[in-house]
């Protein structure tokens, strides 16, 4: 049997914003239930609203944490085994940076983004593992970025943190496949979200063409409709530009410095 998303239950972390939320739309019409997770109340309450409109029957919870807290991540584990809810889909989606270099950083930041990036998505996936292995076909979506491919000069933290989440997905894209838990890692470029106003050091907003070039921005709508679509094909990893797709496979094999120069063409941060 293969997984597929009707009737399922469904968690997102970081389903307040972003891609977050735009994952919550598009799973809305077939899913029956979703989970949604982040601190911003009032934006799940928000998309909970629309989409309860929209979808009458959809059953929605909305559970406020802080995902850098390893007890609010067992809170939510405890929650979803009290209510003994047949979870077969996670998202692990909360995800923050910090532009600019890492001298200059604030210690708090550098550490929430390990807290958030590395800890939280490790400590839910162990966490909620033994359901998706019980409610087998099931899946697990890690959010992690292309930046996870290459060292980033500028954003050091955030892209180690990223390779992290990319070599831990592989490895268990083997590991959980084997028990019917399809693993897969998107590895998105540049998306218009609201995470380059949340991980930039300057006041003024971020133009998206400073940090990478017009076509390799992708929408958060297709982002998440091509990577709805490789988790149904089991895929481990999915970059959902296909121009993006071809030239990181490319520039993975090249030196950092020329990947530089030609991936982030003005260094104004
Ligand atoms: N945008 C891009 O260009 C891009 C590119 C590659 C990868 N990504 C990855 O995509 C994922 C989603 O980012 P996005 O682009 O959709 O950015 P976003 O709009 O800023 O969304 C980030 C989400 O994470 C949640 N979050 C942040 N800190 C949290 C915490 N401590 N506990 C719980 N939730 C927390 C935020 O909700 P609250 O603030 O309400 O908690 C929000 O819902 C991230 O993992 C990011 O690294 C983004």
């Amino acid at each position: 049997m293969n997984f597929s998303f009707n009737h399922s239950c469904v968690l997102i972390t970081g389903a307040s914003s972003g891609l977050g939320a735009e994952f919550a739309r598009q799973l809305a019409s077939s899913v029956s239930t979703l989970i949604l997770v982040a601190r911003r109340k009032e934006r799940l309450e928000e998309l909970a609203h629309l989409l309860h409109e929209r979808y009458p029957n959809l059953q929605i919870h909305l559970k406020i944490s802080d995902l850098t807290f390893p007890e609010e991540r067992e809170r939510l584990a405890a929650w979803i085994e009290e209510e003994k809810l047949p979870l077969n889909l996670v998202i692990n989606n909360a995800g923050m940076g910090n532009l600019g270099n890492f001298y200059d950083a604030s210690w708090k930041r550098t550490q929430e983004i390990l807290d958030l990036n590395i800890g939280a998505l490790t400590h839910l996936t162990h966490l909620l593992l033994p359901t998706l292995r019980q409610q087998a076909p099931s899946a697990l979506l890690q959010v992690g970025s292309i930046s996870g491919f290459f060292p980033i000069e500028g954003h050091a933290v955030y892209a180690a943190s990223k390779a992290y989440v990319q070599s831990f997905t592989q490895a268990l894209h083997l590991e959980e496949g084997k028990h019917g838990v399809c693993v897969t890692l998107l590895a998105p470029g540049t998306v218009p979200t609201e995470f380059f106003k949340s991980a930039s050091r300057l006041k003024e907003p971020i133009s998206l063409t400073t940090r990478s070039r017009a076509c390799f921005i992708t929408s958060p709508e297709k982002v998440v409709s091509v990577a709805l679509e490789a988790l149904l094909q089991k895929r481990v990893i999915v970059i959902p530009n296909k121009l993006l797709s071809i030239v990181i496979n490319f520039l993975r094999f090249t030196p950092v410095f020329l990947f530089q120069r030609f991936f982030l063409p003005n260094k104004k941060r």
